[in-house]
């Protein structure tokens, strides 16, 4: 059986930071609302609690039943976790008036306690949180304390678990975040407690994926015929080609070439995939989507009109492939995850590759549902797809539609592929200090063209009177967040030069200095 740990999600900004972590120490991890734990299932071999954007004495705060799994398997409370853990069986949270927030060292450490094996004295930790643990519940030990926060980590070996404590497992809470990159030991401390203390047998890794995957596949499609929608990005192509391992040529992908890709990329993306053997009918239906599109001008309305017509187009063409009785899709764990959305608002409605055709009653098929992203690429390069097909920064699906401001014209579109083509080769041709390209080191990069903007400049003798092209790169894990990120002054130059002197329509480059939050990646 499977082993898995199970996280329970309190609404932190980090908790899918813990999945990724534990997915990184080779074992399956489901996260799941703080609320569904599944009881009965043996393959759960430990729990993680998350942290919360709330304060335990929020009248509206997340609760759990600790009895479902304390006890029973090992549980680490992180932040909220902690403090709910402490706060529920019998410790004191109180309220403070000032968040700790940022660095801090664990001064006092004990270093025999399982959690904290290899651990150094004065490890640095980051701590997030406004409310502090005052006391901890009896029967519980403090295990790490920092210069300001006494109740930083701490352990009960044996909870007391409806009167019976003999043979239970034990119960880890820490004040600090472990999943954060400057928590320096934190990789330690989640190998610690999921490799050792919770006793994973590491199985989950690219190469067994694929091996079980792909049988998994063969098993449930047998014979019958799959239609999948690619878009030229990481997660349909990963899916295309595990399925096509699977099932061969009765695997049919569908690319729509909406008019709104970048620069040559429909005909590169077609020839890479025809060299990975994969069966695919190539639509260009550009000239409906630019005809639907024009005058259009509220980004919403743009969005919709695409959403509508790639379902269009996309459905038109899958049901001229008579004998489908699956649909392949490239979604991927975090598009699945249910995660505790607080404020409930909708920021933009995303358009995603692929609506199901209802009338054909297809069924579902995700072979990529349970992996994180960089997993994605770990399996792709296991299935020994090209470098490039597997780094390539993720790319919306309206395509370029969301980087013109106002209304889509092709003139428009091919103004912005050039400008964004100088822009992402310069990306991959400019090698950093580190010996990384910049394209690999940040997460996603393009330019947007405002064409609702005119500006005045002067070139040769001439007045010039035209747009300018904003650059956009920026650094993330997973585009909740993204900060923007601090390109060398001398690529930044040269790039600004090149599209000025190569591309008709465009006098001055801007670069986008906006992080996430309060701006979002895409301009529209
Ligand atoms: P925002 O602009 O919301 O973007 O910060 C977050 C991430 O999502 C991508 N994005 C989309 N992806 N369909 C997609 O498949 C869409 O409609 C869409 N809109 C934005 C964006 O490029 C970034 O990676």
């Amino acid at each position: 059986m499977q082993q898995k740990i199970i996280i329970l999600d309190f609404g932190s900004q980090t908790t899918q930071l813990i999945g990724r972590r534990v997915r990184e120490l080779d074992t399956f991890c489901e996260i799941l609302p703080y609320n569904k734990f599944p009881v009965g299932d043996d393959s759960v071999i430990g729990v993680i609690l998350s942290g919360s954007p709330y304060s335990v004495h929020d009248p509206e705060a997340f609760k759990v039943d600790l009895t479902q799994f304390v006890g029973k398997v090992p549980v680490l409370g992180i932040c909220y976790g902690a403090q709910f853990i402490s706060h529920t069986l019998g410790g004191r949270v109180e309220k403070t008036n000032s968040r700790e927030y940022g660095r801090a060292n664990l001064e006092t450490i004990d270093l025999d306690n399982p959690l904290f094996k290899g651990f150094e004295k004065g490890s640095q930790v980051w701590m997030s949180h406004g409310d502090t643990i005052t006391a901890i519940p009896d029967g519980f030990q403090v295990i790490g304390s920092t210069k300001d926060v006494q109740n930083a980590a701490f352990w009960c070996e044996k909870p007391d678990v409806n009167g019976k404590s003999s043979t239970c497992q034990s119960i880890w809470a820490v004040q600090f975040h472990p999943e954060v990159f400057h928590t320096l030991q934190g990789k330690t401390l989640l190998k610690n407690f999921v490799v050792d203390i919770c006793g994973s047998r590491q199985e989950w890794s690219a190469a067994s994926f694929v091996d079980t995957t792909v049988a998994e596949l063969k098993e449930q499609l047998g014979d019958d015929r799959v239609i999948l929608g690619l878009s030229g990005g990481v997660d349909s192509s990963v899916a295309a080609v595990l399925l096509n391992r699977a099932i061969g040529d009765r695997l049919t992908c569908i690319f729509v070439d909406h008019g709104m890709l970048r620069k040559n990329e429909f005909q590169q993306v077609m020839d890479d995939y025809r060299c990975l053997g994969l069966n695919v009918i190539g639509v260009d239906a550009s000239e409906k989507f630019f005809a639907d599109l024009a005058g259009v001008t509220d980004p919403e309305q743009k969005r919709k009109i695409i959403g509508r017509d790639f379902v269009e187009v996309f459905n038109a063409e899958a049901k001229k492939i008579k004998d489908a009785r699956w649909l392949g899709q490239g979604t991927i764990y975090p598009d699945r995850i249910e995660s505790l959305n607080i404020t409930g608002k909708v920021i933009k409605s995303h358009h995603n590759v692929g609506g199901l055709p209802k009338e054909m009653n297809l069924k579902l098929c995700e072979p990529l549902k349970w992996l994180f992203k960089d997993e994605v690429r770990r399996v792709g390069r296991q299935l020994g797809m090209p470098e490039h097909l597997i780094t390539r920064h993720p790319f919306p699906g309206p395509g370029l539609a969301v980087r013109i401001l106002g209304d889509i014209t092709p003139e428009k579109v091919r103004i912005l592929q050039d400008a964004d083509d100088i822009y992402i080769r310069g990306l991959r041709e400019y090698v950093d200090t580190d010996g990384e390209t910049l394209y690999n080191k940040i997460w996603q990069a393009g330019a947007i063209l405002l064409s609702t903007v005119r500006s005045v400049g002067v070139m040769g003798d001439e007045r010039t009177y035209e747009h300018p092209v904003a650059l956009r790169a920026v650094t993330s894990t997973d585009a909740m967040t993204a900060d923007w990120a601090h390109l060398p002054y001398d690529f930044m130059a040269r790039v600004s030069n090149e599209i000025i002197n190569k591309v008709r329509g465009v006098n001055r480059v801007c670069y986008d200095i906006s992080s996430k939050p309060p701006a979002t990646i895409e301009w529209e």
